[in-house]
């Protein structure tokens, strides 16, 4: 397979259409934003490592029969994925209130959630990802209730096979984001990542904070982090 030309390059990534036409590759790049793109750096080795976690995470969903679009890792920097039609949301699923949900509700960060929350955001840079509700994602047309119940459901399940996972591992599952696409025949497919980005990943004993909050807080020992969380998660 041959990449052809460049169908995106985000802040973390680069999609390359290939002489596949239903075949994407993904080369996840240092690169690290945060605050909407208002803090920039690298993280050395990120690429590789969320490259390298996404892959171990997604075969695990596929053993507990979660499909997503990962076809194959191709290199240490690249994956093969399904082309999708993305949806513009980011879903986030909270077992404990940190970051946003914390400030947003005025909870001490670490509270356990008496259930776990989903929330919605806008992926839509210019308006700064804001936070929707089913009827804001009726009205701005971008997906229909049958699916925003099969996202969920997906949502879940991932939640539940992630909880269960790192537990064995020591490792608390605060809360993480995922991104959902359609197929050719328009059903609903898990894509993007699941890495330390978008995921925080405390230890169960230390609560120490083995994600990218390390970056976005100034918190120091941000590659160490990366390289530790990945060790503990594909040991
Ligand atoms: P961002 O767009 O937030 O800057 P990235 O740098 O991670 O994000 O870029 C990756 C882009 O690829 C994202 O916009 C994501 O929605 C998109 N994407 C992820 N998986 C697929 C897929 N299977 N098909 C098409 N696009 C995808
Ligand atoms: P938040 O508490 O900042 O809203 O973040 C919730 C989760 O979603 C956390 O695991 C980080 C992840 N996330 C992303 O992956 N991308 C984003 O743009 C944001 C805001 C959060």
């Amino acid at each position: 397979m041959n990449k052809t030309n460049t169908l995106y390059e985000g802040k973390a990534k680069i999609v390359y259409e290939t002489d596949e036409p239903d075949k994407l590759i993904v080369y996840f790049k240092d690169d690290a934003t945060a605050g909407n793109g208002e803090k920039k750096g690298t993280i050395q080795n990120k690429g590789i490592i969320n490259n390298e976690m996404s892959a171990f995470f997604f075969k695990l969903l596929k053993d507990h029969e979660i499909k997503s679009h990962f076809i194959d890792k191709l290199s240490d920097r690249e994956m093969v994925v399904q082309k999708l039609n993305m949806i513009a949301l980011e879903v986030i699923v909270r077992n404990v209130a940190a970051g946003s949900l914390a400030k947003r509700l005025g909870l001490p960060e670490g509270t356990p959630l008496k259930t776990p929350v989903l929330e919605y955001c806008y992926k839509n840079d210019e308006l700064g990802d804001p936070l929707l509700n089913r009827y804001h994602i009726m009205v701005l047309d971008l997906a229909s209730v049958n699916e925003l119940d099969e996202i969920e459901h997906i949502s879940f399940c991932v939640n539940q096979v992630m909880i269960n996972l790192l537990k064995a591992k020591n490792i608390r599952l605060i809360d993480f984001k995922l991104e959902f696409g359609r197929d050719e025949k328009g059903g609903i497919v898990l894509a993007d990542e699941i890495s330390p980005d978008n995921c925080r990943f405390w230890d169960m004993t230390t609560n120490e904070k083995l994600d990218k909050d390390r970056f976005r807080r100034d918190l120091g020992g941000v590659e160490e982090a990366y390289q530790e969380i990945l060790k503990r998660v594909t040991a």
